[in-house]
């Protein structure tokens, strides 16, 4: 009798003990259970377990959430389809080794699928998130009854398996959520779909999106910013039991996942800080281009020409009344048809997303010449490339019928060729379809046609004194540029002299200069030692050469000699907007009527550059010092140095440092170096608020938050607090109707998504209709640190740029 005490006790005690430590730790056993309100963590606590209601819900669901960090980011739900309507839930390992979720009358809500079962089972979560039933000593996943990575819901994490195991017959794919309150599936999945050649394919129930293109060595071929980075690694699998896509962590300090929204958008999140929370490192889906098939079949899209969508050479749309009205997707058709006999020739295009491969056919050992004759003999087989495009490249794709979804990058993409009629290729190679139509930003080889063009035709008319100097109004692709010899600007600059000298900037001295017929210039001098500087320049040249609008600034002329190169623009004697409206004294000069003209001429630039002008330019530095004011205030823009092309081999050294000013930066263009014409409207917004604000984004810190100007802005705004952010300097001179618009119509420019920014057409006409606008959602950059972020994550010039807030013509006296 006396003995049996202290063993009940000591049996007890150990039970309790047990229960403790399994809740505080990672695991649970067979017959043991979680309840509503019991959780259990990760053993290095970065995930837990247990039940929740998502969003305003009330029903409960049992999930996996961030811990650690960003408490309460649910990653992954088991009974999705299923909720519970109370309390009573209980989560049970059996065991046989099934997950069980049980609800009050023990009715089975959910329950996971085991493969086989078990003798001693135990189902831990795991660091990675990963919850997984397996024998308790055995630690090979590969041996695991269940684990939660091979059914995710809506988030792709570091370590699983996105993708195909046939052996095993899965297939993991994420669901959209259906709303943010409601975990069940949505319409939207990313999937990795093996038929053909493998791609991943996000589809709107049935209906294809967006599809990532096969991976090609180095990334799938429609992810030109897939690179490495210092976030992630990523890799791709592809044997015969398993194709998937997968990614690491390089740093356990900075998470990263790939979500697809309740919208239907895979974008990956980065996580900074707890201040900063999460940022969108980079998003599948980036501009209309990605969306499936938007140039219809034989059709190639280009987000930077205008319309998006060409037919390839040699094609024709296939109802031509159509295709002038913006309705592209009945695609093209061959002018002339092929002969099949072996004769048909093949056109290459260069920096393509190459079409959809669901109709593929592959070889991994062909060589690109054996690929070639391989496409020859069979008449139906319309295009080839290279199956993997590092090195040399090797393997062989080839395409049959139409070729669907091609789209046209500046960068990173990949060689196609083109089966043709051999009367429709005129011996040359090259995306000729491009060259016909614009212009620069199209892509490397008709930039560089142009570089070099340009070198030429400097070299011919030194001589004579003039670069074609015929009429501005003349419609010729020729440079139409006055050329100023040395002795007349050392003359005007009085030598260069320190007292000329109005800024310096990235890549050399701004002189002001006077002609002997008494017009006063700006002299942009090259530093003889800035290799950066000459591709800037030869930019600058290329584009403001042919630009003519009231809110650009003019260029003059330019001068090259044997080490000097310079541009030489009309003086602006109010020198830029950053002088007044960030100086408390000069901005009470800057009244409010002139700050709406200003805004109003920027926007009308701007759209000028992106729709109206020739080249269709994205400036991609825009920012109050690269706007100089005239003698009546008016804005012109300037500093068309990195409106970028791309020349040849340049474009990746170039482009995989981001350039710009930081602060008006968007940020997909800021953390991925991801640009289009929506990245100026997020500049333009943070000018706006800047000229409404009087007061820097960068820079901008709230004593009461964390916010940035545009995080403090829509909170107002959301409030209707909008007028606390009016600049007291002009406070006596406002119109509220206008700053309001202006306010808002900046909300809309500086949103998160490119998507959802408007365009320069609308802004101008939103700037001054009084029409209803779209309700703003939170912008980029919310926070102020989230800056800081996207500084640090890479090197090169940008932090040169930030450092004093200019470039070099932004002409600043001293
Ligand atoms: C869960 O575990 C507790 C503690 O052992 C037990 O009392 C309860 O009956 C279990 N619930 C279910 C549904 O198994
Ligand atoms: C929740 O309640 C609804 C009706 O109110 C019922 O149809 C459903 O089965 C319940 N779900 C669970 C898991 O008990
Ligand atoms: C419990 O779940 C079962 C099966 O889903 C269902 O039939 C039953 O109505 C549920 N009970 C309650 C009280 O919701
Ligand atoms: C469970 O597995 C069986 C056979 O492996 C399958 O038929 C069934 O659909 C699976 N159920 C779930 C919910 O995955
Ligand atoms: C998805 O498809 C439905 C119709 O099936 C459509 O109403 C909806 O707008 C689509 N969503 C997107 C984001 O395209
Ligand atoms: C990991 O990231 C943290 C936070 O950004 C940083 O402090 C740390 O130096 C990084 N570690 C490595 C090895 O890069
Ligand atoms: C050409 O390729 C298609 C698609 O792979 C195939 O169905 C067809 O049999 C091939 N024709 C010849 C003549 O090889
Ligand atoms: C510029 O030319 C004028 C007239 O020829 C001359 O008087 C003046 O000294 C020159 N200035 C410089 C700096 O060479
Ligand atoms: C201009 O200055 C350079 C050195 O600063 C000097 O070598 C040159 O002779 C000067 N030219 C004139 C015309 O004064
Ligand atoms: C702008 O320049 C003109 C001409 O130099 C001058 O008259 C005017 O006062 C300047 N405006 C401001 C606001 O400084
Ligand atoms: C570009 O390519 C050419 C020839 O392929 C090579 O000579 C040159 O060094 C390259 N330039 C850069 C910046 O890589």
């Amino acid at each position: 009798m006396e003995s049996r005490l202290p063993i009940l006790l000591h049996g007890f005690c150990f039970i309790s003990l047990v229960w403790q430590i399994s809740y505080a730790l990672d695991s649970i056993s067979a017959g043991q259970n979680i309840t509503d309100g019991q959780t259990i963590v990760s053993a290095g606590g970065n995930f837990e377990l247990g039940f929740f209601s998502p969003g305003s819900s009330n029903s409960r669901y049992v999930g996996i959430w961030y811990k650690k960090i960003s408490a309460g980011r649910v990653v992954w739900v088991a009974n999705r389809e299923n909720p519970l309507n109370d309390s009573s839930g209980v989560l049970k390992l059996t065991p046989q080794g099934v997950l069980t979720l049980l609800n009050s009358t023990n009715g089975v809500v959910w329950s996971s699928n085991a493969s086989r079962s078990a003798q001693n089972p135990i189902a831990q979560l795991l660091d990675s998130a990963n919850f997984v039933v397996k024998e308790g000593n055995d630690n090979n996943l590969d041996d695991a009854i269940w684990q939660s990575f091979d059914h995710p819901s809506n988030s792709f994490l570091a370590g699983i398996k996105f993708g195909i195991d046939r052996a095993k017959g899965l297939d993991r794919y994420l669901t959209s959520w259906k709303t943010a309150d409601d975990p069940s599936p949505g319409d939207f999945t990313y999937r990795l779909d093996p038929s053909g050649y493998p791609q991943l394919i996000l589809r709107n129930r049935s209906v294809v999106q967006f599809r990532s293109g096969p991976w090609n060595g180095l990334r799938f071929s429609g992810f030109p910013q897939l690179r490495p980075n210092p976030v992630y690694s990523f890799g791709f699998v592809f044997n015969q039991n398993e194709i998937y896509y997968y990614f690491n962590i390089l740093n356990s300090s900075v998470p990263s996942m790939l979500v697809l929204n309740e919208n239907g958008i895979a974008q990956r999140f980065s996580w900074v800080d707890r201040t900063h929370g999460w940022i969108v490192y980079s998003s599948a889906q980036t501009d209309d281009c990605d969306s499936y098939a938007l140039c219809g079949g034989n059709g190639n899209c280009n987000i930077a020409t205008s319309p998006k969508c060409m037919c390839l050479t040699g094609f024709l749309p296939k109802y031509p009344s159509d295709w002038e009205f913006g309705d592209w997707s009945n695609g093209c058709v061959r002018r002339t048809e092929l002969d099949c006999e072996g004769r048909d020739k093949f056109l290459k295009y260069t920096q393509v997303k190459v079409p959809d491969t669901r109709f593929s056919w592959f070889n991994e050992n062909m060589n690109l010449r054996e690929c070639e004759r391989t496409c020859l003999r069979n008449c139906s087989c319309t295009a080839y490339s290279n199956l993997d495009i590092r090195g040399q490249g090797s393997g062989c794709l080839l395409w049959f019928g139409d070729l669907m979804d091609i789209r046209q990058f500046n960068e990173n993409g990949q060689d196609i060729y083109v089966r043709m009629a051999a009367s429709e290729v005129g011996g040359s190679s090259g995306n000729p379809g491009a060259r016909k139509r614009t212009g620069i930003i199209v892509g490397t080889v008709l930039s560089t046609v142009l570089l070099l063009g340009i070198a030429v035709v400097f070299t011919k008319y030194r001589r004579d004194g003039w670069i074609f100097g015929v009429s501005h109004q003349s419609h010729s692709e020729d440079l139409d540029l006055p050329l100023f010899d040395l002795a007349t600007i050392v003359n005007a600059t009085n030598n260069f002299s320190e007292d000329n000298k109005l800024g310096e900037g990235g890549f050399g001295a701004v002189y002001k200069g006077v002609l002997r017929n008494g017009q006063e210039i700006a002299v942009k001098r090259l530093s003889e030692n800035s290799r950066q500087g000459q591709v800037e320049f030869k930019n600058e040249v290329v584009y403001i050469a042919k630009l003519q609008h009231r809110n650009l600034i003019k260029i003059l002329g330019c001068c090259m000699e044997v080490d000097e190169m310079m541009l030489i623009y009309e003086f602006l004697p109010n020198r830029s907007l950053d002088c007044f409206i960030f100086d408390e004294e000069k901005g009470v000069s800057l009244d409010w009527r002139e700050r709406f003209t200003i805004i109003n001429g920027i926007a009308s630039g701007l759209l000028y550059l992106h729709r109206d002008s020739r080249l269709r330019i994205i400036h991609r530095d825009l920012k109050a010092e690269n706007i100089l004011l005239d003698n009546e205030m008016n804005p012109k823009i300037s500093d068309f140095g990195l409106a970028r092309s791309f020349g040849g081999n340049e474009s990746e050294a170039n482009t995989k440092r981001v350039v710009g000013t930081y602060g008006y930066m968007s940020p997909e263009y800021a953390i991925h170096g991801l640009y289009s014409i929506k990245s100026d409207v997020f500049s333009f917004g943070v000018l706006v608020l800047e000229i409404v604000s009087g007061k820097r984004n960068r820079g901008f810190s709230h004593p009461d938050s964390h916010l940035s100007l545009l995080g403090y802005a829509w909170t107002l705004f959301r409030d209707g607090q909008s007028m606390e952010l009016v600049d007291p300097s002009i406070a006596s001179t406002l119109n509220s109707m206008e700053v309001l618009r202006s306010i808002h119509v900046s909300l809309l420019c500086v949103q998160q998504n490119p998507r959802d920014r408007p365009e320069m057409s609308s802004v101008v006409t939103m700037l001054v209709s009084d029409s209803t606008l779209p309700h703003p959602k939170q912008p980029g950059f919310f926070s102020e640190e989230s800056f800081s972020e996207a500084s640090s994550s890479s090197g090169g010039p940008r932090q040169i740029y930030s450092a004093n807030q200019m470039t070099i013509s932004s002409v600043q006296p001293r």
